[in-house]
């Protein structure tokens, strides 16, 4: 199949939607990552999701809306869900909530609940609104994989297998969606992102840390998977000492240095990846997956990471971290 990669643009949204309406996919961006979008209400398209993509059946995808009346649609509102979407809608937060019947059951993989989102990117929403559906749709890497942050990411894992990739070029945030459990009194966060721990406590007056009703298990069944993990070993440190003993230690293999300026400066290390100053978890949340898929393209088999404080956003750049170092 040949893949065109085109600009967001009235020709290219008909295009998709015409796509979409067929029960193809189409690749678009959002504000956290790009996604690998179908029409939510049409098993089969969701099906042609999980082979483009490799990914286990017992994963759910996120659903994808426009508009904030369309919740009700596809699953049932409670007043914790009400409070997240007021406050956070359009915004990178998805809501995990009990889901309606038309939802079928490959998007949920076999679970009574649906992840809801409504995207906060100018861009997402005017795709949502050109195809005029609910979009499932999971990150647009293949699976195991560092999720694209640009089109041309996209293109490395999906070329031959979608028929169009929307480029709206680089995202803002570069990490994916908070996953909240907004069933229970309290959010119950089953995956760390923009939206941190420390804001939905603020905002809603406590956090759960397990689920207040039964429900089916595993929570958020895409968690236990290898994820984010380039070809190389990811090796991660906290200090100059530990970075300049990996360095000497690998030093054969011609590791990449993935650090702050301070760091790399510290460690006289030159071939380095820099995705900005000391603390610049926004700068570090953007560039993080590129930075690993560009140690996949230089074929790197070591690859040194500094750590962040797993504190705010340092919390959700530290699990995609350990993940693709194999330690969480
Ligand atoms: O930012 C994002 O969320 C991106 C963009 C494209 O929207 N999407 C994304 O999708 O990251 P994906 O499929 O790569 O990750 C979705 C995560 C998985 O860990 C999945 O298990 C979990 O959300 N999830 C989805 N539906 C769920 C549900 N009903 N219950 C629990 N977890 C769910
Ligand atoms: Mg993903």
């Amino acid at each position: 199949m040949e893949t065109k990669v085109l600009p967001i643009t009235t020709e290219s949204l008909a295009e998709a939607r015409a796509i979409i309406r067929d029960g193809g996919l189409v690749a678009f961006p959002t504000e956290t990552v790009y996604g690998l979008g179908a029409d939510a209400r049409n098993a089969a398209a969701v099906a042609g999701i999980f082979a483009a993509k490799g990914r286990p059946a017992d994963n759910p995808l996120i659903v994808h809306i426009c508009d904030k009346a369309q919740v009700e649609e596809y699953a049932y509102l409670t007043p914790l869900a009400e409070k997240l979407i007021e406050a956070y809608w359009p915004g990178p937060i998805t809501l995990v909530l009990k889901k309606r019947d038309c939802i079928p059951d490959i998007v949920s993989a076999g679970l009574d609940s649906v992840g809801l989102r409504l995207p906060g990117s100018a861009a997402a929403r005017e795709f949502l609104a050109a195809v005029g559906c609910p979009i499932a749709a999971p990150s647009a890497n293949t699976s195991g994989r560092p999720s694209p942050t640009a089109a041309a990411h996209v293109a490395e894992d999906m070329a031959g297998k979608v028929p169009l990739i929307l480029d709206g070029g680089a995202v803002e945030i570069g990490l994916e969606s908070t996953v909240v459990d907004a069933r229970g009194e309290y959010p119950l966060v089953l995956r760390p992102g923009g939206i941190t721990a420390e804001m939905l406590r603020e905002l809603c007056g406590g956090l759960l840390t397990k689920p207040q009703l039964p429900t089916q298990k595993p929570l958020a069944p895409g968690m236990k998977y290898t994820h984010y993990a380039p070809k190389g070993e990811v090796l991660l440190f906290a200090t100059a000492a530990e970075g300049a003993a990996l360095l000497s230690a690998h030093a054969e293999a011609q590791p990449l240095l993935i650090a702050s300026a301070e760091m790399a400066a510290e460690l006289g290390y030159a071939d380095s990846f820099i995705p900005g100053k000391r603390g610049d978890l926004d700068a570090y949340a953007r560039s993080i997956f590129a930075a690993l898929r560009l140690a996949d393209s230089q074929s790197r088999s070591v690859i040194l990471v500094e750590t962040v404080p797993e504190e705010g956003l340092g919390a959700a750049i530290m699990n995609r971290l350990k993940k693709s170092a194999g330690v969480l």
